[in-house]
């Protein structure tokens, strides 16, 4: 099984960003735990981070011909981004949300979610470990 993890605007900056929020892991560190678990589960893995909308965008569009899922943090863009929601509805790749912090218990402005109509589920609120639940949950996607 192949999946493609993309990390949205600011997660570069995870370890030093509002750390009371976000924690200390890294994005590396995310990425080396993602790696791992992968290796353990059978994964094929690719990340990528991008601060930019039309990289995503690009990234989900090319997801197309070779991710069986895709597990994004869309960071800010989950609350303002329609081209990343028609991405994924235009490529029909499996989706599963995720998010370090619990959005719908901060402000009113986060718990509005433009990638949850069309993903699979959300998984937000476990810090890092968001990351290696939703890597989980794609796995089993197959068998499902
Ligand atoms: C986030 C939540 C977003 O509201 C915020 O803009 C982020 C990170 C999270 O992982 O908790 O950049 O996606």
């Amino acid at each position: 099984m192949k999946i493609l993890v993309l990390h949205g605007p600011n997660l570069n900056l995870l370890g030093t960003r509002e750390t009371e929020i976000y924690g200390q892991t890294t994005l590396d560190d995310i990425d080396a735990m993602l790696a791992e678990e992968a290796g353990n589960l059978g994964i094929e893995l690719r990340t990528l981070q991008s601060n930019s909308e039309g990289e995503l965008v690009t990234a989900i569009q090319e997801a197309a011909g070779w991710a069986d899922a895709l597990i994004i943090n869309p960071g800010a863009y989950t609350h303002t981004s329609v081209a990343i929601h028609d991405a994924i509805v235009g490529v029909a790749v499996p989706t599963i949300e995720v998010h370090l912090s619990n959005i719908h218990a901060r402000e009113a402005f986060r718990q509005k979610s433009f990638v949850a109509p069309v993903a699979i589920g959300q998984i937000a609120g476990f810090g890092a470990d968001s990351y290696r639940l939703a890597l989980h949950a794609a796995s089993r996607l197959e068998r499902s």
